[in-house]
């Protein structure tokens, strides 16, 4: 429903267009307009002629007015959120870092600190550390605080991480919950292992983060989580997939039936580490996150795997720094702030990655953008769908226009872009978020306090025949413990 009601609620007045999903024409739209419905006074009408029609963006990962290695992301929930607005993201699902491990204090904080939000968004819960408290407080999450995603930490030794009887312990509890346990799967141990290595052999420079981190420490945390996910039976999301180590245990686990979930993010598709060898300080400081961005031939494997069904759906894992908060690790890798933006650029990357080239089609780029995240998180069909009844997020995207990024026009505060200079053919030309135009000509109307808290129930489509594998597993496991009592009874 492309008609701007002022104050009124936008779906108000029905138009059929459940038949057209995912993908509609406007122009047949408006031929569906004339001939079943009046337009009233006060009604805009936004010509979309020859441009698709399709849900707002819904960005699974990013990190807004984040605490992080001694400084804040730049970006907070309103400067992130116009970035993700004027980039055709309507929703995104932000990652709640506990107060001192304190999941209720994080929660409370983050509360706080997206009062200022412009669009809807939704939380998943990080988890540091393992104790009483920490298990009744995942239930009140889920429970209450509709939270239904909690991400443990493989890596980050000596902060975030966790080792592998918390991670085995908090697999458990998200089953028991309904909730879906992610990971961020790096060998921490390992990690800091080869940064040491890199210590000794005196590479102080960004150049040694990728270097300490490899793809075989991800890819060995991604098959660990996924085997211990699988003894669990307990379905499991691999956040930013960054290399084919890891994309290829996703592969396997899904070949294998298992539920296994593995978000790439538009860093890891687009860029590569070339960056990072021969260049000043800065320019290659600016592209450190974790995992790192990998050698030349991982993000065309992941694009690959995004197209044949191994990977499902692309985030950003947007965590701003600007480059004095980059400085603060000019003498050594290990102080440079992991992360980088994408909030604002990854639908238009991943339609000129993707479908311009004729990796994916239309239907492909909205579910991998939109309609996938909103059903691993229990959202859909409200979020990710243009329905009758559906929130009205939608966005007009005009595939023979393009797109330029520049740090100088981009609407994050960050004064530096890892995707400087890109040019790329599609653009999103409107943005309406919650029934309102908020993006059109280049301008943007995004006003703080307008975003709502998007409740997640638990349980998702994923968790289907969990308790039925459990119960043949149990069975299998009695028989030969029964043959063997009787045995010894004899
Ligand atoms: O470098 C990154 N990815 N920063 C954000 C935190 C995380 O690990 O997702
Ligand atoms: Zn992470
Ligand atoms: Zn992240």
């Amino acid at each position: 429903d492309f008609r701007r009601y002022p104050e009124s609620n936008f779906c108000s007045t029905p138009i059929k267009i459940g038949s057209l999903f995912p993908i509609v024409v406007l122009l047949s739209l408006l031929s569906t307009l004339s001939e079943s419905n009046q337009v009233g006074d006060g009604v805009t009408i936004i010509d979309a002629t020859g441009k698709y029609v399709m849900p707002g963006g819904i960005d699974p990962h990013t990190h807004l007015a984040m605490e992080f290695m001694g400084t804040e992301t730049i970006d907070d929930f309103f400067s992130g959120q116009a970035a993700a607005l004027a980039g055709g993201t309507t929703m995104h699902i932000d990652f709640v870092i506990p107060v001192n491990g304190n999941l209720t204090a994080g929660f409370e904080a983050y509360v706080e600190k997206a009062k200022i939000s412009a669009m809807d968004y939704g939380f998943h819960m990080a988890i540091t550390k393992w104790d009483e408290a920490v298990s009744k407080d995942m239930e009140v999450m889920v429970k209450d605080k509709g939270i239904n995603s909690f991400k443990f930490f493989m890596a980050y030794k000596g902060s975030l991480m966790i080792n592998d009887d918390l991670l085995l312990e908090g697999f458990k509890k998200c089953k028991s919950l309904g909730a879906l346990a992610m990971v961020h799967a790096e060998n921490g141990d390992a990690v800091f292992e080869g940064q040491k290595r890199m210590i000794e052999l005196g590479i102080m420079g960004p150049e040694g983060h990728a270097l300490s981190r490899p793809p075989q420490l991800e890819g060995e945390a991604t098959g660990r989580a996924i085997r211990l996910a699988g003894f669990v039976n307990t379905p499991l999301y691999v956040v930013h997939v960054m290399s084919i180590d890891a994309m290829e245990e996703v592969a396997k686990a899904r070949k294998s039936g298992q539920k296994v979930i593995g978000e790439p993010v538009v860093s890891g598709l687009v860029l590569d580490d070339t960056v990072l060898w021969d260049s000043d300080f800065q320019t290659a400081a600016k592209f450190v996150m974790s995992p790192p961005i990998r050698a030349p031939g991982h993000g065309k494997a992941l694009q690959a795997a995004l197209s044949n069904g191994v990977l499902q759906l692309v985030g950003t894992d947007h965590c701003t720094f600007n480059s004095t908060q980059k400085s603060l690790g000019i003498d050594d890798f290990r102080k440079i702030p992991n992360g980088v933006n994408g909030l604002e650029e990854r639908m238009h990357l991943v339609w000129d990655t993707m479908v311009v080239s004729g990796q994916i089609s239309v239907t492909d780029f909205v579910r991998m953008t939109s309609t996938e995240c909103a059903r691993i998180f229990n959202i859909y069909p409200r979020k990710g769908a243009i329905l009758v009844g559906s929130d009205a997020d939608i966005i007009i995207l005009n595939p023979n226009s393009s797109f330029e990024i520049c740090s100088k026009s981009h609407h994050s505060r960050s004064d530096t872009n890892v995707y400087e200079g890109r040019k790329g053919k599609g653009k999103v030309e409107v943005t309406i978020a919650g029934g309102r135009v908020v993006w059109e000509n280049d301008e943007l109307k995004a006003v703080p306090g307008r975003g709502k808290y998007v409740k997640m129930r638990p349980f998702n489509y994923l968790f289907d025949g969990i308790e039925k594998a459990d119960a043949e597993y149990l069975s299998s496991l009695r028989a030969p413990v029964i043959r063997r009592t009787m045995h010894v009874a004899a």
